[in-house]
């Protein structure tokens, strides 16, 4: 027989990214973003937690709650649409859904571990942390495998311009400023890099010359002509049906899409 373990997890995260397309698939170094990691009470973590202060990064373990399914082949969002083993991915869609991100520590306050930018969505759990020792975990000489062939196609300048139309761009400052919501520097920056069909960047044909680009909560519609991407509107992700259907628990943005569809109906035929 196959051994199982049981896991509890030692705590949750606390994030403001709701949606997995605002968490980038490794932490984003440079963005001055703050987590935290809650542990759980009458555990004696705050014991567990002596001596973890000195160290500059942690390892998280945790789990990829939010998928149920796993794939011995993936596609990864970086570089050309080919699928490849999950073993040589950092996919979450794994037989075993353990995450696994090495973290910038900013402080520790009792139960709560104050952390810099990373690529856990909101209440993820957690099962273990580890000291991250730059002398045992890190060599950044060795070979990376396919990683390296993309990387280094991507650390070329982004190959598109990408334009938001006016009415996109209207849009956009509408979310910002009257939901707080802002997803088009990580959709821009996605487009730029290549706007062509996708499943993993969730990037279809929409009929004729039009394009979308699935951003977790919303979409956008775009054409591309020559380097450039023109992204015409933006829209809400879920149908009315769904988002008016309140024994669906867990829309995100649920009140915010319904007054932009109200706002903006007709999506399709504006441009
Ligand atoms: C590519 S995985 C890498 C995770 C980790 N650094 C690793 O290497 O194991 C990171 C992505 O997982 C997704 N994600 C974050 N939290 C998740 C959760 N609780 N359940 C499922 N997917 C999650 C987000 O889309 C994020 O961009």
């Amino acid at each position: 027989m196959t051994p199982t373990l049981t896991l509890h997890p030692i705590g949750f995260i606390r994030s403001p990214k709701q949606v997995k397309f605002q968490a980038r698939h490794q932490p984003a170094e440079l963005e001055a973003e703050r987590s935290v990691l809650e542990l759980v009470p009458d555990c004696n973590y705050e014991l567990a937690l002596r001596d973890v202060a000195g160290f500059a990064r942690i390892w998280l373990v945790w789990w990829f709650h939010r998928n149920t399914t796993w794939r011995p082949l993936v596609l990864p969002p970086r570089g050309p649409a080919q699928r490849r083993g999950v073993f040589a991915t950092r996919s979450p869609h794994r037989p075993n859904p353990v995450g696994l991100t090495p973290v910038q520590l900013l402080g520790v306050q009792g139960r709560r571990l104050i952390l810099g930018p990373c690529d856990l969505v909101d209440s993820t759990p957690v099962f273990d942390i580890k000291p991250y020792i730059p002398a045992y975990d890190a060599f950044p000489e060795a070979a990376a495998g396919w990683h390296d062939e993309v990387d280094s196609a991507l650390s070329a300048p982004p190959q598109f311009t990408v334009r938001l139309s006016p009415l996109a761009e209207a849009q956009a400052e509408w979310l910002r400023t009257t939901w707080e919501i802002d997803f088009c520097p990580r959709m821009v920056e996605l487009l730029a890099q290549d706007p062509s069909p996708h499943r993993s960047r969730r990037i279809r044909r929409r009929g004729g010359v039009r394009w979308e680009i699935g951003c977790g909560a919303w979409r956008a519609f775009f054409t591309v002509a020559g380097q450039t991407v023109n992204v015409v509107t933006l829209d809400a992700a879920y149908p009315p049906r769904f988002l008016n259907d309140l024994a669906l628990e867990g829309i995100p943005d649920r009140a915010a899409q319904l007054a932009f569809l109200a706002r903006w109906p007709e999506p399709e035929t504006q441009s």
